[in-house]
């Protein structure tokens, strides 16, 4: 098969990675990839969010499979755009899209189907959203509506502090995304990914991943995309609970609801003391997580996919998973997730792919005229690494990024996968070399 990847991050670099493993794919293009993709695919200088660019590349170059790796395509509807025009397509359609594209959309469907999810309520206008606050205590979960990059969620620790923020998202702070809010109660647990494989009819489970979403150590600073994570998660023992509770009374639900869901369902949850709850879903891998997912997987994720697209998911396999653990750190630019430099030569990649365990995935990186690998967004390397234990992998990762990779204007958080070590390894601050 002739394969079209969308996306540009690390989390498409580890899907390049895996579907070049194939034996079904012969050739592996990808628009627009990053410096790492551009080693192990064709890459096609076309956008992500380009949908009409994108399909008209797909019929001229008869694309026999299409994979969707970010959400903003998938909201924009290209599923549905690549499956007029005949071509096979991995992902949601726009309407199953809005499982992430629309929160408020997602938790009316929780109430309609009784999946677990914080108590809620949707609010168009400030005065309505400030007299519900009064229903509820602190501290305030206030949500935009719409994508707003992971950004779009602010907890209020206080009434005032709520007030303040519900104006702000009134007026105009996430744009379109934030003319409608959500108001949420504050769920405590723990937080955990969990990843799924939906056909329309049937899901397979996955596995779970830890993210973690702050920028500093400790939990500390602005939440990012993610910052590192690591699977398996020990003790982690509720993947039954979750399929039966959540994922498939919600691929049921889009399916009585004609919305059937195809693609990958990624479920934040709340691990709390009532059980699972749905923080929110997106439909798609997440980033860092999908990373230390395509490192587990024994499986043939691209035949997988396909099934799944084809609506035969009854005929993959058992799906096989490697015991090792995997830990992902990511190598963000300095001042990230705020503004930071790009365009900084970054070296010592090649040799941390030499390294026990090593596997670099590209995030923003390109290349200079010259050849030299090039910084050129906010989270630029992922150093993943695989390890018998959890430890292991850890230091792997750690040695890595210490004794090859050499950007002075890298920063990573020292405690990833910390709390899963039973000696809670803690080192100093990565300063580039
Ligand atoms: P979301 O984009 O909806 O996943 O929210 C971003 C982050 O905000 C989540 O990863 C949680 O850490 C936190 N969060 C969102 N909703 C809640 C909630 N109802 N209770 C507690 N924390 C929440
Ligand atoms: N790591 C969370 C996400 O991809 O949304």
């Amino acid at each position: 098969m002739k394969i079209l990847l969308i996306g540009s991050g690390g989390r498409e670099h580890a899907l390049a990675w895996k579907i070049n493993q194939s034996p079904l794919c012969e050739q592996l293009i990808c628009a627009p990839g990053n410096a790492g993709i551009c080693e192990i695919a064709d890459c096609v200088d076309i956008k992500a969010d380009d949908v009409d660019g994108l399909v008209q590349f797909a019929l001229r170059e008869a694309v026999n499979f299409v994979v969707v790796g970010p959400e903003v395509p998938l909201a924009l509807g290209i599923v549905d755009d690549l499956t007029q025009q005949g071509i096979a397509v991995f992902g949601p359609t726009e309407a199953a899209a809005m499982l992430e594209s629309s929160k408020a959309f997602t938790k009316d469907f929780c109430t309609r189907h009784d999946i677990p999810t914080a108590k809620y309520d949707v609010f168009t206008n400030v005065a309505d959203a400030k007299a519900y606050l009064g229903e509820m205590s602190a501290p305030y979960v206030i949500k935009a509506d719409g994508l707003a990059a992971g950004k779009g969620v602010v907890i209020a620790e206080t009434k005032e502090e709520a007030e303040r923020e519900l104006d702000e998202f009134f007026s105009g702070k996430f744009g379109d995304a934030g003319e409608c809010v959500l108001i949420e109660e504050f769920m405590t647990g723990h937080e955990i990914s969990f990843f799924a494989i939906a056909d329309g009819k049937s899901v397979l489970p996955l596995i779970a991943a830890q993210d973690h979403k702050r920028a500093f150590d400790g939990d500390k600073g602005p939440n990012t995309g993610g910052m590192g994570a690591y699977s398996p998660v020990p003790g982690f023992d509720d993947e039954k609970r979750i399929m039966d509770e959540i994922l498939i009374p919600t691929v049921r639900g889009m399916a009585a609801e004609s919305a059937p869901f195809t693609g990958v369902l990624f479920a934040g949850l709340m691990m709390t003391a009532d059980g699972p709850k749905l923080i929110e879903y997106n439909v798609r891998f997440g980033d860092p997580e999908c990373q230390v997912l395509m490192r587990r997987l024994n499986s043939d994720l691209l035949d997988m996919m396909f099934k799944a697209a084809k609506g035969r998911l009854v005929d993959v396999g058992l799906v096989e998973w490697s015991r090792d653990a995997v830990v992902n750190v990511v190598v963000a630019a300095k001042g990230y997730p705020g503004s930071y430099a790009k365009g900084e030569v970054i070296k010592g990649v090649d040799a941390a792919n030499q390294m026990d365990g090593v596997q670099v995935f590209h995030a923003g990186t390109t290349r200079s005229q010259d050849g030299a690998l090039l910084s050129a967004g906010g989270r630029v390397l992922n150093i993943t690494a695989q390890g018998k234990t959890v430890a292991q992998a850890v230091n792997r990762a750690y040695k890595a990024i210490d004794e090859a990779v050499n950007w002075p204007g890298g920063f990573v958080r020292r405690d990833i996968a910390k709390q899963a070590l039973p000696n809670k390894l803690c080192q100093t601050s990565f300063e580039g070399k």
